[in-house]
Order: C-alpha cells, then structure tokens, then sequence
C-alpha cells in the first residue's frame, strides 16, 4: 500500500539549509505511518487502529470508515484528502471524541479519546468558523480560556499574543460580521490555539476562502505549527494545499473510506512555505504524486474536487 518513492529526492530547502529529505519524518514508515525514529517526538499525537464507522440501521447502512489505521506523530503535519463523502469528517469527528467508532481504537497522546477531550489536548477548526456574533474578536478567541477557569490577566495577555500571531492586532474589538470571511476564519485558528494545544484537528479550514487569502492563510498556518509545534491533521480537496502544508499527505479512497496511499512530501518543517516554496518544480512533482495517488485509488467517478 505504501508507495516507494520513484522520485530523486526533492531540494527544496532554499536558504542554504540541509536537504529536507534527509530529515523526511516517515521515510521509513509504513502506511499507517507507524513511529520508526522520531524527529517529532515520542508520544504519538494520534494513533487510529482498525477503525470502522458505520451510520444507519441494520437495513440501511453507510460504512463510512471502513479499518482505518492512522498514526499521527507529535510535531507532525498531515494532510488527508479524498473524495468527497470518503469520510474524512467522520474520521477528525472520531479523533475529537465528537462521534464513536463501530469498531478499532483510537488514541490521542496516549490517552483515549475522551480523555484528551477533557484534558483539552486538541483544538478543533472546522470549515465554518463558528464565532460567536455577539463577542468581539478577544471574546471569541478568549472563551475556551474562560470556560477552563483561566484569570482574567492569564487571559488578557494570550489573547494579546493570539491576535498578533494571526495579525488581527487592529480588530481585537471588532464583531464577526465586522469582518471579512478570511479574518474570521483567523478568528477561529486564533481560539483552536488558545490554550497552546499539541494537536490541532482542521476540516477544510480554508474551503470558502478566495486563493489570494487562502494563500496567506496556508502560509500563517504554517508557521503557526513550527512556532507552536503542535501537531495538525488537516482535511483539504486540494493538492496543492495539501502539499504545501504538509509533512505527509495521506490519501483516503471513496466509501467505504479507507486509506489507500499516502506520500511523503519531504519538505521539512523549517522550510520556509512561501511563493518560492509553490514554485518549485520538486514541489511539482509532489503535487503529480498525489494527484496519482489520489486518481489512480478507486475512486467514484464525481468524487474528488481539486481546486
Ligand atoms: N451523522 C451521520 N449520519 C448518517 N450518515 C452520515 C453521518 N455523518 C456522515 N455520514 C455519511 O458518512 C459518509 C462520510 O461522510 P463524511 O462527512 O465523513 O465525508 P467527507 O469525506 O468529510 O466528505 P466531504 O469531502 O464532502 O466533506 C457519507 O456517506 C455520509 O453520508
Ligand atoms: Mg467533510
């Protein structure tokens, strides 16, 4: 299932930095990306193993998940991409303890699903932003913190930080609808980081964004990830973005959704992503390998959508 890498290795540290692909973090491992050495850490963020979700009555079943094994390690970047209604949804909804699989385990740090819940190891963004309209960009960002009992300065001060770091410095008081679609979405990466999670889970976060801002948003996100280091799993319909973003691009097939492949990008994690990055022709080759990757899995002739 693990495709070998027919490609020469990609060159894409551009600053006189090492060859990323000496660094690449699952050259060595299988399908299910379990842990060989570990430049991300030793605690695997996410360890999905046998996993089946199946909607319905008897009569009328969807198996949306069909024996999923997925390890995530800490630090790292995942994309997962797939036809739509393949169930990647269904899948970050069973990670975030949001729905509960038919069958398999599912682990977050070592811990269950549930326990990470509790223990606020994740923050979740999803493809609507979910603000609420009546608080103002520091309300929204700050309300996890307040339902978890941080003070009131405790508070102050990460929401201070928080809008820097999504450059809404200027907005903190602003309201939602006072906002574009773009700030909004900032809005809320801002609060799926607020209290300093080690595991961001996105759905197609940037899905209704224009590409100029999308572009921006893909640039920020990843250098939120370095300066945090949190590991992310991030769910797109496009290729581009998902190699963009990720260490590993994995590839689920359509129902029952399984996955099918997935590639190393071997862009390492200090490479700065930006226009140089989209430019460059191993970038291009990536984004070949997973289209492969993506049509050549046995897919539903409508299903997948690349932008
Ligand atoms: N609560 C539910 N009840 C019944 N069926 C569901 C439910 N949630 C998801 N499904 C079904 O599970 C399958 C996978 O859905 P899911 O939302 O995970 O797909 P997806 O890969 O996220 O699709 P998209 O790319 O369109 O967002 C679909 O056939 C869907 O109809
Ligand atoms: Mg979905």
């Amino acid at each position: 299932m693990n495709t070998p890498d027919p490609q020469p290795a990609p060159t894409l540290a551009k600053d006189g930095g090492e060859d990323p692909a000496a660094r690449t973090p699952a050259a060595t491992s299988g399908p299910t990306g379990a842990s060989t050495a570990a430049p991300f850490g030793t605690v695997d963020a996410v360890r999905v193993a046998g996993v089946t979700k199946t909607f319905g009555t008897r009569k009328n079943q969807v198996t949306a998940l069909s024996e999923v094994d997925l390890t995530v390690r800490a630090g790292e970047f995942i994309a997962l991409i797939g036809p739509s209604g393949c169930g990647k949804s269904t899948l970050m909804r069973v990670v975030a303890d949001l729905e509960q699989p038919t069958g398999g385990t599912v682990e977050v740090f070592g811990k269950t699903a549930t326990q990470a819940r509790k223990d606020q190891d994740y923050g979740i963004a999803f493809q609507q932003a979910g603000l609420l309209p009546w608080r103002s960009v520091a309300g929204n960002i700050a309300l996890p913190l307040e339902l978890h009992g941080a003070s009131r300065s405790e508070r102050k001060q990460r929401v201070a930080e928080l809008v820097e770091m999504v450059g809404l410095t200027d907005f903190a008081k602003s309201r939602p609808d006072q906002l574009s679609g773009g700030m909004q979405q900032r809005v809320a990466i801002a609060r799926s980081l607020a209290e300093r999670p080690r595991l961001l889970l996105m759905d197609e976060p940037f899905g209704a964004l224009d590409e100029m801002t999308r572009e921006r948003m893909q640039a920020e996100l990843a250098r939120i990830s370095v300066e945090t280091g949190a590991a992310v799993v991030f769910v797109t319909h496009s290729i581009p973005e998902a190699v963009f973003l990720a260490d590993r691009v994995v590839v689920m097939s359509a129902r029952p959704g399984r996955i099918t492949e997935e590639v190393v990008t071997g862009i390492g994690r200090d490479v700065v992503r930006d226009q140089r990055l989209r430019e460059d022709p191993a970038f291009f080759t990536k984004v070949t390998e997973v289209r492969e990757a993506l049509h050549g899995a046995p897919v539903a002739s409508s299903g997948a959508e690349e932008r």
